[in-house]
């Protein structure tokens, strides 16, 4: 027998429903918000996410399905959806037009991790971008859009925030953090050694429990904020309380991927085990001139859908259509077609074999179907359907006609 791939999982059944609830109570989210859908391809160069993601994250670094295609051409599934969108923001030149592009999206992404429960090989994300937007309003509506999503699916969360600075106070806070890192260079593990020269802001996300222990010395940049940067986080922190929205300050919230600057966040689940972060995001303001587009400021957030479904309460599922069954041969021709009829309107399940009343009822039950009509000597005589309410439980005989 051939099994899915380690990490890659089928969605199926009750799954399935839950996976597109979610979708849909986004999609219908993110429309309030005024964004709009994006669709773009699974696979892309692999020198978009070098260039965007960043060589130096694990993302990119150790967990990239990367292949030279037939063409030569050196390939990767996507691991995120962000640097997708913003290959195609420039490619259709909507950086040169200028003015406000807002997209959502929602797709598989692969990443060659580990897999362990909530870490998956090929995952999906719900995510949004907002492109043209300087203000730190649009940071407070991405986290909010975030919230309303997780609210509408009945789920708690911890929100996680940081600001990652810009251009005029991260460099001079990473010069100082490479001398604390220097200052206990003997006692931190080998990646923060490799990290200390490709991103040292990476290791303050550190797992390794001797390091994490060190760096809670470690200069802390929102402690050597620019005043620009400063402000915005002041003013974001006042708009979520103004709005009712908790959130915690992580001073080691880097995120994996190296495109953000200023605002950067994290929602956080208590009820799924290690693997807690069920929404990320930020702002990338550099990003789209880093992949030859014209400077445009930019923020949004994805949501990982699998480790979401455990938590999504669904709503109460009602009855609903009908299901039609023959109690006599000669009456499936007419089911197929009453059938075919009530499709047009409403969902409709039947049964191609002629059965007795009580096996119908139960498959009907099975299918959650409203209705219960039946067909069998009797009715094909005199051109009626039996009905029966399976949710207020009265019973009928009509007119094939007004059926
Ligand atoms: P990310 O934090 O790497 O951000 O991923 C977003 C979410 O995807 C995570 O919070 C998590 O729920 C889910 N996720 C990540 N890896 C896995 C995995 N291996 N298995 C299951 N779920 C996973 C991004 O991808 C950015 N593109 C978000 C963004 C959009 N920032 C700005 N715009």
């Amino acid at each position: 027998m051939i099994s899915s791939l380690r990490g890659m999982n089928d969605i199926l059944s009750e799954d399935y429903e839950r996976f597109t609830y979610f979708i849909n109570t986004a999609t219908e989210i993110a429309g309030k918000y005024g964004f709009h859908f994006i669709e773009t391809p699974l696979l892309e160069e692999t020198a978009l996410f070098k260039r965007s993601v960043g060589e130096s994250s694990d993302i990119v670094g150790k967990e990239m399905y990367q292949f030279i295609d037939k063409g030569q051409n050196d390939v990767c599934l996507r691991p995120e959806g962000t640097a997708g969108v913003v290959r195609a923001f420039i490619q259709k030149k909507l950086d040169r037009a200028g003015g406000i592009h807002k997209f959502f999206y929602h797709g598989a992404m692969f990443r060659y991790e580990r897999p362990q429960k909530g870490r998956l090989r090929q995952f999906h994300q719900f995510g949004v971008e907002s492109f043209g937007v300087q203000s730190v309003y649009e940071d407070a509506t991405m986290i909010m859009m975030v919230s309303d999503i997780l609210g509408a699916c009945g789920i708690g969360y911890r929100l996680q925030l940081n600001s990652l600075g810009d251009s005029n106070c991260m460099p001079p806070y990473r010069d100082s953090l490479v001398s604390f890192i220097e200052s206990c260079e003997d006692e931190i593990c080998e990646d923060c050694l490799r990290r200390k020269s490709t991103n040292p802001i990476r290791v303050l996300d550190c797992k390794n429990s001797t390091c994490q222990a060190l760096y809670e010395n470690a200069p802390k940049l929102i402690h050597n904020l620019c005043s620009t940067c400063q402000d915005d986080f002041e003013k974001l922190k006042k708009i979520l309380q103004d709005n009712g929205i908790a959130y915690e300050i992580n001073t080691n919230l880097v995120r994996g991927l190296d495109y953000y600057s200023k605002s950067a966040f994290e929602f956080i689940s208590d009820n799924i085990g290690s693997q807690s972060a069920i929404a990320g995001g930020g702002r990338y303001d550099r990003l789209v001139e880093f992949l030859d587009g014209k400077a445009t400021p930019a923020v949004g957030f994805a949501m990982g859908i699998e480790r979401l479904m455990e938590l999504i309460q669904m709503p109460e599922v009602k009855r609903e259509g009908y299901y039609i069954g023959a109690m006599d041969d000669e009456a499936v021709d007419l089911v197929m077609s009453l059938a075919h009829r009530k499709r047009k309107t409403d969902k409709t399940t039947i049964d191609y074999k002629a059965r007795n009343l009580k096996s119908h009822l139960k498959a009907a039950d099975k299918v959650n179907a409203r209705y219960c009509a039946v067909i069998g000597e009797n009715e094909l005589e005199n051109n009626t359907v039996w009905v029966k309410d399976l949710e207020n439980k009265t019973e009928t005989t009509l007119k094939l006609e007004s059926f």
